[in-house]
Formats: C-alpha cells, sequence, structure tokens
C-alpha cells in the first residue's frame, strides 16, 4: 500500500519523506487555507521535497474554469496531480486532462456509483472519504470494500485512495481491504510505529544491553 500524507505543512513532510515513508502527497483548499501560504509556492516546495504524485486542487466549479486552473497548477512541478470534484463538470474535465496525459484525483466521493463515474472518466485516482461518512453513521469502509469489488468486476485501474482517515484502524481495515493508497493526516501516520509492547521490549533491551558492558562498533 502506498501511503500519501494528507497536509500542507513543510516541515510534516520534510520530517517523513525523510523517513523514506512517503510515496506522495494530498492538499485540498482548507489545507491549504490551514498553511497559510499561497498554493502556488506552498506546491511547488512540496513537488520539490517528494518524488511521488502531489495532489492540487482547483478551486471553479464550472468546466473551462477548472481547465483553466489545471493548466495553472500543471505549470507548477511535472509530479503534480490535478484533484477536482466529483461533479459532471469535475469529470469531464477529469477525462480531458487525463487524455492530455495529466495525473488526476477525483475527490470528494461518497458512493460507489460516483467511484464508477471516476473510473470511467480515468481518473488516476478516486478519493472516498471514510471519515466523513463515519461521521454520519455510515461505514466508511464499506464504501473502500464496494469500491474494490466493482474495480475488481471491470479491471479499473483507477487507483483507489482512501481519505479522510481520522485512525490507525482506519489505515488498517482499508489495508485489509485492499485501497491502492492512504492519505493520512501526519500524526496518524506517525502513530503507525507505536505499540506499548514495543516500549516495554525496547526498555529492557537497552537496560540488559548496558549490563553486558559490551559495544557492537
Ligand atoms: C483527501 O484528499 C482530503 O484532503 C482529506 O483526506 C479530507 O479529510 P478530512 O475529512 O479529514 O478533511
Amino acid at each position: 500500500m502506498k501511503f500519501f500524507v494528507d497536509t500542507a505543512e513543510i516541515k510534516e513532510i520534510k520530517e517523513l519523506n525523510d523517513l523514506g515513508l512517503l510515496d506522495g502527497v494530498t492538499t485540498n483548499p482548507s489545507l491549504i487555507l490551514k498553511s497559510g501560504r499561497n498554493i502556488a509556492e506552498v506546491t511547488k516546495e512540496i513537488c520539490d521535497i517528494v518524488e511521488g504524485p502531489v495532489s492540487a486542487e482547483v478551486a471553479a466549479t464550472e468546466y473551462s474554469e477548472m481547465m483553466k486552473e489545471a493548466a495553472v497548477l500543471a505549470r507548477i512541478a511535472p509530479n503534480i496531480c490535478i484533484k477536482l470534484p466529483l461533479t459532471f463538470d469535475g469529470l469531464k474535465a477529469c477525462k480531458a486532462l487525463t487524455s492530455d496525459g495529466h495525473k488526476t484525483n477525483v475527490t470528494l466521493c461518497f458512493s460507489a456509483t460516483q467511484a464508477l463515474l471516476a473510473a470511467k472518466a480515468g481518473a488516476t485516482f478516486i478519493s472516498p472519504f471514510i471519515g466523513r461518512l463515519d461521521d454520519t453513521g455510515i461505514d466508511g469502509l464499506e464504501l473502500i470494500r464496494d469500491i474494490r469489488h466493482i474495480y475488481d468486476n471491470y479491471g479499473y485501474e483507477t487507483e483507489i485512495l482512501a481519505a479522510s482517515i481520522r485512525t490507525v484502524n482506519h489505515v488498517k481495515d482499508a489495508a485489509l481491504i485492499g485501497a491502492d493508497v492512504c492519505t493520512v493526516p501526519p500524526a496518524t501516520l506517525k502513530a503507525l510505529v507505536k505499540h506499548p509492547l514495543t516500549d516495554k521490549g525496547l526498555e529492557q533491551f537497552i537496560a540488559d544491553w548496558a549490563k553486558t558492558g559490551q559495544k557492537i562498533a
């Protein structure tokens, strides 16, 4: 499974990239707002740090405006992935951009039929939002399961990018179901390594090693 980080915070992106754990980055208008940065500047910085796809989202809702914004975003760097909303205008733009050789990420997916449309539009990634569905009392992971099943039925190559991840278990379950990618907030990505028995075991090994009086190097 590929790991993307869901943030526009440069410090967090650098730190995770240095660990060799990052396959890409996703941003959205709310994350750009949170960063307090200019979209073109911060996205360029992210693209310089991470080799993999960096999703940058259009703000327009009408097809021709989306295409103009997509052209501006695509010029930022070769690893830009154009993020488009799951509307008919977004799907039309997805089809056109994919045909032009751009990577695309269709976002705000809340149903399996929406995901089917995105695959038909040739999306590189589909972003189903797990956490936001959970918030409404609907099981977000069930959507990932349904999309996996439908894409496998027809051999669609669109990658399932599990989004709106809130917990370590979301990551585990998305991996069990077979999502291709998870985009994870930095804190949750860091929490994946945590286990109390790892900490306890390491403490014991350090103490016992000191008692041996040995050195390895
Ligand atoms: C995905 O690309 C979105 O940026 C993100 O995962 C949304 O997550 P949220 O529901 O926590 O805002």
